[in-house]
């Protein structure tokens, strides 16, 4: 499958406007090439998955440069890029919304989006993570009331959580807490096939994403629920005032509300306050300054309502 990115230059954003993504603008090649191949084998223990899923291998094409240098021959950010280093890598190439131009441009070859150790990594119904059973190296416990055994995230993202949740706090906010951080392919495939089981497989994948398509097993997300004496449940989270400032100021601690009742037709998933997805503060700032609502949109990528089997 083949696509073209949507605007270089979009900021401000209006709301999503539809099901599919803009595309096409005048670039001169392609931006960014998907190609969905064989599945990989299924983890041990998995055989209770659901379909095979699809591989993306990512844009290694480089296609006519539309910004006015090529951030990924400068040699700080081969360096940043090689020490793992995120938001040395994003700043290298002038910040969030440069980084994001230059994603949609095809200017960045040397940015993966199904790194899944990066915090630009993409994960959705068509772009599983790679390899499907994929674990984070560096989970640390969430400094957080936990309402399920399920409390860790990366290391940068638990302190970023803990930071957020205290100024939450001391602005009189009220106490957050948080249900499920990282979960494994295995954990996922208990989850999703409990959702299958008492709701069917329609509304299971409406709110739960199959084996190898979650980002909780990134690392890089948690869900949050509102704390007073005991820690209420994820769906009675909106509506909070914790939720409401969550809305408007996680953001600033690197996160994005990743699945919010305007992207359901982009992500094919019911609104979900609670789940926080950690992108770094450049990139957040650069998702909220530019008016994002979903990650694909932020990226150029297509909709990706639905897994197509
Ligand atoms: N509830 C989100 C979509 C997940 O399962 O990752
Ligand atoms: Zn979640």
């Amino acid at each position: 499958m083949h696509f073209l990115p949507h605007a270089q230059h979009a900021a401000p954003r209006s709301p999503i406007r539809g099901p599919a993504l803009p595309i096409g603008v005048a670039v001169t090649a392609i931006g960014i090439l998907f190609s969905i191949g064989s599945a990989p084998s299924a983890p041990s223990g998995a055989d209770a998955m659901p379909e095979p899923v699809a591989v993306m291998q990512v844009p290694s094409v480089h296609v006519g440069a539309t910004t006015a240098a090529d951030p990924c021959a400068d040699p700080s950010v081969q360096q940043a890029i090689a020490n793992g280093d995120d938001a040395a890598t994003i700043a290298g190439f002038g910040g969030g919304a440069a980084f994001r131009e230059a994603v949609v441009a095809g200017n960045a070859p040397c940015i993966s989006l199904s790194d899944p150790t990066r915090v630009w990594v993409v994960v959705n119904k068509s772009l599983p993570l790679n390899p499907p059973d994929y674990e984070p190296a560096d989970l640390a416990s969430v400094p957080l009331q936990m309402t399920t055994p399920s409390g860790r995230v990366r290391s940068d993202v638990a302190a970023a959580v803990g930071r957020m949740a205290e100024v939450a706090a001391a602005e009189g906010v009220g106490r957050i807490g948080a249900n499920n951080g990282y979960r494994s392919y295995g954990l996922q495939v208990t989850t999703y096939d409990s959702h299958v089981r008492s709701q069917g497989q329609a509304d299971a994948d409406a709110g739960s994403a199959r084996p190898g398509h979650s980002e909780h097993q990134t690392g890089l997300a948690l869900d949050v629920v509102a704390c007073a004496r005991a820690c209420g449940g994820l769906d009675g989270f909106g509506g909070t005032a914790q939720s409401d400032w969550v809305a408007e100021h996680a953001w600033e601690y690197g996160f994005i509300v990743r699945y919010e009742q305007v992207g359901t037709p982009v992500t094919g998933y019911a609104p979900e306050p609670w789940h926080l997805r950690y992108v770094g503060v450049d990139l957040a700032a650069a998702y909220r300054e530019g008016g994002y609502h979903t990650l694909e949109e932020f990226f150029g990528l297509p909709a990706a309502p639905d897994y197509g089997h």
